[in-house]
């Protein structure tokens, strides 16, 4: 089910989220607008923390901010006991504005800056997953003379394919992200790290991809992290205290897709661990893992207002919306699928089978290519669940439109979040018009 646990319909059929009005919401605060549920954010992020808790107790969730981070997410998030995973100076800004301590967070990324690494450790980052060997340069000269070592991973690349769309995919060889476990890279990596007295190798990262929905996966990812561990420990005498094979677990975005399934992911995750750790010797380390999508993508919904319809005999019906890919680029990105409700009025009457474009200039702008719904008239309000994910976290301002506003509902209450960018906004950081 793509929606959020709190959208319903009233007995007029109108769409509601957290008790509120889409309609309202539309008009009080303009389309496109993405609208958050925060009882559907903080129970996922519960639920997901209670799963891995329960099969796994030494067990932290921390969550992937790139899906989508704004102070407020990361302070509700952390309320309920979930990090960050951040993968730049500025999410671990904001991440720091939501009140999140740097001690929970891991700083990831495949080429992050030198700026980026001081403001982590300037910062105290609890975790940084270290991709490269530059990164091991960068980090040996901002920790010459430092009194205790920094806590480091190193980011494998497990060699493990996986079946996701080609730009989720990054645990497959052919990766930039990570070392190879297979090539010896990553061995040659860590015996940089070792060699570095300001970096303390405190375990391993692996991240095969996004949208994975083989929760056994999980397994062979971990086994072969243990056995670069087993090797690392016999080399140099080593054993990781921290071991963290990503996120990616799979949510559909259209109501006829699957959902992998999290309980056996935490399963699969602590049983390989337990075994794998009890077969090479190696003590249980700590298990983290970095939920994006799965904890805020059904929390997120957007809304847009219908504008023009054109019939095209022999090819198809377009509805166009006020939104499009400056505020969710992953159909054109992903081919991602996702569906959509009329949220105004009850969805009654015959369906027909539309395709949602968009407002931007792009033929590839289409939102949604064909879905069966009730005949829209303009000034309608369409209503796309699964939207939390990484649909602003990559918004645009292409064709100069500004990007929506973002409010969280709950229990009847409304509140801003992030208000809708203005033509101030769109010059706001260009220099004056020289005169002459
Ligand atoms: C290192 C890392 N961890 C976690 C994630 C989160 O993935 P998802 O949102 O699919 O759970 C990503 C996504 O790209 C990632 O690169």
């Amino acid at each position: 089910m793509p929606w959020s646990v709190t959208t319903q319909r009233t007995e007029q059929g109108e769409l509601t989220i957290g008790g509120i009005a889409v309609a309202s919401l539309a008009d009080r605060f303009g389309t496109p607008l993405y609208v958050i549920d925060e009882e559907d954010l903080r129970g996922r992020a519960r639920r997901i923390r209670g799963l891995f808790q329960e099969a796994y107790t030494r067990s932290r969730v921390v969550y992937a901010a790139k899906a989508y981070l704004s102070p407020t997410v990361a302070a509700l998030l952390w309320e309920e006991g979930v990090g960050l995973d951040v993968v730049s100076g500025g999410e671990l800004y904001v991440g720091q504005a939501g009140g999140v301590p740097p001690e929970s967070m891991t700083f990831h990324g495949n080429n992050k800056s030198a700026a980026e690494l001081a403001e982590a450790v300037a910062a105290g980052v609890g975790l940084i997953a270290i991709d490269n060997d530059r990164e091991v340069d960068l980090l040996r000269r901002l920790t010459e003379g430092v009194s205790a070592p920094l806590r480091v991973l190193l980011r494998l690349n497990p060699g493990v394919d996986v079946a996701t769309h080609a730009k989720m995919l990054t645990g497959a060889l052919d990766s930039k992200f990570g070392v190879a476990v297979a090539t010896g890279a990553a061995m040659a990596t860590v015996d940089r790290i070792v060699s570095t007295p300001g970096l303390a190798l405190v375990g391993y990262h692996a991240h095969v991809g996004s949208q994975v929905l083989d929760p056994g996966l999980v397994r062979r990812t971990i086994d072969s992290m243990l056995d670069l561990a087993a090797s690392v420990r016999d080399r140099h005498g080593l054993v990781p205290e921290v071991l963290s094979p990503g996120g990616g677990f799979g949510v559909s975005d259209s109501a006829d897709g699957d959902d992998a399934s999290i309980e056996e992911w935490a399963r699969n995750a602590a049983d390989a661990l337990h075994r794998g750790c009890a077969s090479r010797g190696l003590p249980a380390p700590e298990l983290v893992v970095e939920p994006g999508r799965a904890i805020i993508g059904p929390a997120g919904i957007a809304v847009y207002r219908v504008g023009a319809r054109k019939e095209i005999p022999g090819a198809r019906t377009y509805v166009s919306v006020d939104g499009g890919m400056g505020d969710n680029i992953r159909p054109s990105l992903y081919g991602a699928r996702y569906t959509a409700s009329i949220a105004n009025r009850a969805p009654l009457g015959p369906l027909e089978t539309v395709t949602i474009a968009g407002r931007f200039c792009e033929s590839g702008d289409i939102l949604i290519d064909e879905v069966a719904l009730p005949r829209l008239e303009p000034e309608d309000l369409l209503a796309v669940p699964m939207a939390g994910a990484y649909c602003l976290a990559m918004a645009s301002n292409y064709n100069l439109a500004p990007r929506p506003a973002v409010v969280g509902v709950r229990d009847g209450q409304v509140r801003l979040l992030r208000r809708r960018e203005t033509y101030d906004d769109l010059v706001a950081l260009d220099a004056p018009v020289p005169t002459r």
